[in-house]
């Protein structure tokens, strides 16, 4: 199974239509495609959304929003550098969090240990693979507890849910990724979800250099209308995409590969990645080879991330949709 990005080729037609009416409006950023990309993203999700030319904008105007400059922000080391580089551009220090083996994400008892030792001031949590964290809601219930911001990257999680509630739902808000690798995509491209109105007001003045009275110092972090165009085809076509992976997955992989991250009742999988705790021959790779923290050569002890990196693979698990047949 080849790489292919999660579009379906029926909607070409509808893409292009939508890319002629944006060439002879002459409006090519900011116009009626981001509204209604954003419309159908809060839809979908259940916060309010603003889009971004990446997920590193949104990331850098949650981050800014909670001026967190000078502060410490706990980040899992079982990421990619994008988590722990944002937390460093928005001139906060961070610190790494061990994850769980089973699916990959922070772990709420080394969470536990690491507030106590480094009194942070907001947490990300990172949703690996395309399943929800499984302890969520306690990471949450604790943050709140504490006082401590939590931010949820969503970069993998398109089309995931934990007990009906959508990536994003359970901290101050959630980044999602719509880089070309992603489960949909618009080529580059993020999304901030927050149900915090100051924050998404915040976000809109910040992706575009504060206008329009400069209280915000924000900088150029806007969509083109092009790829918001290309996010409402994409949108439309999530839930399909999904389900069609997730067909896939249930039919052809989990057969095959009893060994792998074993979701908990109530957990719907984005399928972003299919981890297996197994060597594979046909993997595509790791979802992440080195830790962050040994990339970033900070010190410390984390065993979990480490054996992760060891030991897990990825079976090739890609959208082949209605030109290539169906799931079956
Ligand atoms: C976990 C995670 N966070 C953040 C990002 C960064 O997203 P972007 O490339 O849209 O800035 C990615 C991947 O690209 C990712 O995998």
């Amino acid at each position: 199974m080849k790489f292919t990005i999660g579009f379906e080729t029926e909607d070409l037609k509808t893409l292009h239509e939508y890319w002629d009416s944006i060439v002879a409006t002459h409006q090519w950023t900011e116009g009626r495609f981001t509204r209604t990309f954003e419309e159908k993203w809060s839809e979908y999700n259940g916060l309010e959304s603003v889009s971004f030319s990446s997920w590193a904008g949104a990331a850098l105007a949650a981050l800014e929003y909670f001026q967190l400059a000078g502060k410490t922000v706990l980040c899992p080391s079982n990421t990619f550098m994008a988590t722990p580089l944002s937390v460093i551009k928005a001139g906060a220090a961070v610190e790494f969090v061990d994850c769980n083996r089973h699916d990959l994400c922070m772990s709420y008892a080394d969470l536990q240990a690491k507030i106590e030792a480094h009194r942070p001031a907001a947490v990300w949590v990172v949703h690996i693979g395309g399943h929800v964290a499984f302890e969520i809601e306690a990471i949450a219930a604790l943050c709140k507890k504490k006082g401590i911001v939590l931010i949820e990257d969503c970069a993998h999680a398109h089309g995931a849910s934990w007990r009906g509630k959508r990536p994003g739902s359970w901290g101050e808000a959630g980044v999602y990724s719509f880089y070309a690798t992603k489960t949909i995509s618009t080529g580059e491209g993020g999304m901030l979800v927050t149900a915090d109105k100051g924050l998404a007001e915040f976000a809109r003045q910040y992706r575009n250099y504060g206008k329009p009275d400069y209280g915000v110092a924000g900088f150029n972090y806007r969509m083109s209308e092009f790829a918001a165009a290309l996010g409402c085809v994409q949108t439309d076509r999530l839930a399909e995409i999904v389900a069609w992976k997730r067909a896939y997955a249930e039919r052809h992989l989990d057969p095959r590969f009893p060994n792998r991250v074993l979701f908990p009742a109530g957990m719907e999988s984005g399928y972003y990645k299919y981890i297996v705790f197994d060597p594979v021959e046909r993997s595509t790779g790791k979802v992440y080879d080195t830790p962050c923290h040994r990339i970033m050569k900070k010190g410390g002890d984390f065993p979990n991330t480490d054996w992760v990196a060891g030991h897990h693979w990825c079976p090739p698990l890609y959208y082949k949709g209605n030109a290539d047949g169906d799931a079956g």
